[in-house]
């Protein structure tokens, strides 16, 4: 794959003394959106972590935009990655905007250039720039807190951005909203690569070019969400997939 963006060789992880991952492997495109599924315990979040260098791996290689990370300097790797977590971390005794500038000022942007950032920042993630930049943290809704978290994330332009169960702890409409705006978002942005953690099988399969199912540590099955509803290539990955079957034609129109 000659513009790929991640890679895994033979990557193991160990905790005290329990190999949680033994043998991971994959390749990530640049532009690629990623889904992530397994059962809880199965290793999404240590692998996610992985990427940005939060965790490291026992043994094995991970190459991420052209550098391996035995030789990378963290700090400016992760000022290169965006990161969203459910519990979004936002400081709440600072406005939206101030949120969102954490790391351009850490940085040293000038205050134009911060202002112009916030703005358009608040407009890609469909909040009103005038109404939501000085308002606080506790003044919004869980809906509209994650999509600052995404704002932020989002400030210094990574080429990749990970996503670890953004959404889980949004009602149902309100999760479908923010999924179908960050497949827009994706298309929209120029070839940024996510790579999005869910527990939700119809979030996966909508919004990833390609679904990572994984089970024990290992890769059950790495495909499009066509491939995987038409050719499970393991029991797990068919029993995940039983209930989805099912309703095949039910998420098929969300992909119009
Ligand atoms: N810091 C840690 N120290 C020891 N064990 C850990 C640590 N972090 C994770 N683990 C273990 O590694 C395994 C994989 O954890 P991980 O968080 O990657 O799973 P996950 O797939 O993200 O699960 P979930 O869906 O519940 O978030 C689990 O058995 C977990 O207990
Ligand atoms: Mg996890």
């Amino acid at each position: 794959m000659s513009n790929s963006i991640i890679k895994f060789k033979h990557v193991a992880k160990k905790y005290d003394k329990k190999e949680i991952i033994s043998d991971l492997n994959f390749e990530i495109k640049k532009g690629e959106f990623i889904t992530v599924l397994g059962s809880s315990g199965s290793g999404k979040t240590t692998t996610l972590k992985m990427i940005n260098g939060l965790e490291k791996p026992t043994s094995g290689e991970i190459i991420v935009n052209g550098e391996n990370l035995k030789n990378a300097n963290l700090v400016n790797l992760r000022r290169h990655i965006g990161y969203v977590v459910q519990s979004i971390g936002l400081f709440p005794h600072m406005t939206i905007a101030q949120n969102i500038a954490v790391t351009p000022k850490l940085l040293g942007w000038s205050q134009d250039k911060i202002d112009q950032t916030v703005s358009k920042l608040l407009e890609v993630v469909g909040l009103e720039d005038a109404r939501f930049k000085d308002a606080y943290p506790s003044q919004l809704s869980g809906g509209q807190q994650q999509r600052v978290g995404v704002a932020r994330a989002l400030s210094t332009n990574p080429p990749i951005m990970l996503f670890d169960e953004p959404f889980s702890a949004l009602d149902a409409i309100t999760r479908q909203n923010l999924q179908q705006e960050l497949k827009t978002l994706h298309k929209n942005l120029n070839d940024k690569t996510f790579f999005f953690v869910t527990h939700d099988i119809n979030e996966a399969l909508f919004l990833g070019d390609r679904v990572m199912v994984m089970n024990n540590g290992m890769i059950e099955q790495f495909d499009t969400p066509e491939n995987l509803i038409d050719h499970p290539a393991t029991q797990y990955v068919s029993d995940l997939l039983g209930t989805v079957q099912q309703n095949k034609n039910l998420w098929e129109h969300f992909n119009d």
